[in-house]
């Protein structure tokens, strides 16, 4: 267990919970926005889950929270049991490093950096040694078929491309959960596809868990559980 994870709570077997969680925004004018108003959620080992919901209904909010990217207003984020609510920040960047991949809507690649060590980049922040970060990411980016385009930088790298190094990146350090915000956003039926192709192709290969937030339904078909988030809280939605 990392320092900083305290509070054992009894979650069964779930990798990432989160427990009654709030969370509200101050609006530019002064005025409080509630945006999450309760959201309970288990996320089984190896479970495949897609949040829907319309724009504005806070998905990427409840995805940073659980990603430990940002704190809730109330409630408690679990991992693999243990509240992370009393970790300090340097503790959740590193709770985050070790036990989340996170696919960000719009690849966040680092622009200065090539495709190679923006992909090594989370794993020599864990400490892994250099060539050790550099066989990993070498190996991922074969994986999501990024080849011969190691020494691209991101602006050299299609949109595809682009959210395929993001995948190989947020694989690097091997975490047992999977956050992706609308990782085909922006990206052709036929390129999401080949992307959900290869997200869900690596799931089996690397068994890990994942929530993903999603308007595409051919991905969220692909889930175990399809969940709507609407007026702050969690529904059990439909695949179709
Ligand atoms: N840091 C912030 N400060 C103030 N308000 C915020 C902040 N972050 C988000 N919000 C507000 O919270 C609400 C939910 O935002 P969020 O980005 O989570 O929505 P979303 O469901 O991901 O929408 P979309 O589908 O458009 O991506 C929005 O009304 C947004 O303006
Ligand atoms: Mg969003």
């Amino acid at each position: 267990m990392l320092s900083g994870m305290n509070n054992q709570v009894s979650t069964g077997a779930a990798v990432l919970s989160a427990r009654n969680v709030y969370k509200s925004f101050l609006g530019g004018d002064g005025i409080q926005l509630d945006i999450l108003l309760g959201i309970d959620l288990d996320l089984a080992p190896g479970e495949r889950v897609a949040i829907t919901g319309a724009s504005g209904a806070g998905k990427s909010t409840l995805l940073h929270i659980l990603g430990s990217l940002d704190r809730p207003s109330s409630g408690r984020i679990l991992v693999e049991g243990n509240s992370v609510s009393e970790s300090s920040d340097e503790e959740l960047a590193e709770i985050r490093n070790r036990y989340v991949g996170f696919v960000f809507q719009f690849h966040h690649l680092l622009r200065e950096f090539t495709a190679l060590e923006n992909v090594m980049m989370p794993a020599l922040i864990a400490g892994v040694a250099i060539s050790e970060a550099r066989d990993r990411s070498r190996e991922l980016l074969e994986e999501v078929g990024v080849i011969g385009r190691e020494s691209h930088k991101p602006r050299q790298l299609s949109g595809g491309e682009q959210q395929r190094v993001a995948v190989a990146r947020a694989l690097v350090n091997k975490p047992p959960v999977l956050l992706a915000d609308e990782p085909s956003g922006n990206l052709d039926t036929q390129t999401s596809q080949r992307l959900h192709d290869l997200i869900f192709g690596l799931r089996e290969e690397h068994e890990f868990s994942m929530v993903l937030v999603t308007h595409n339904l051919d991905l969220a078909r692909r889930a175990d559980r399809v969940l709507v988030l609407r007026e702050g809280r969690l529904e059990l939605g439909t695949k179709g």
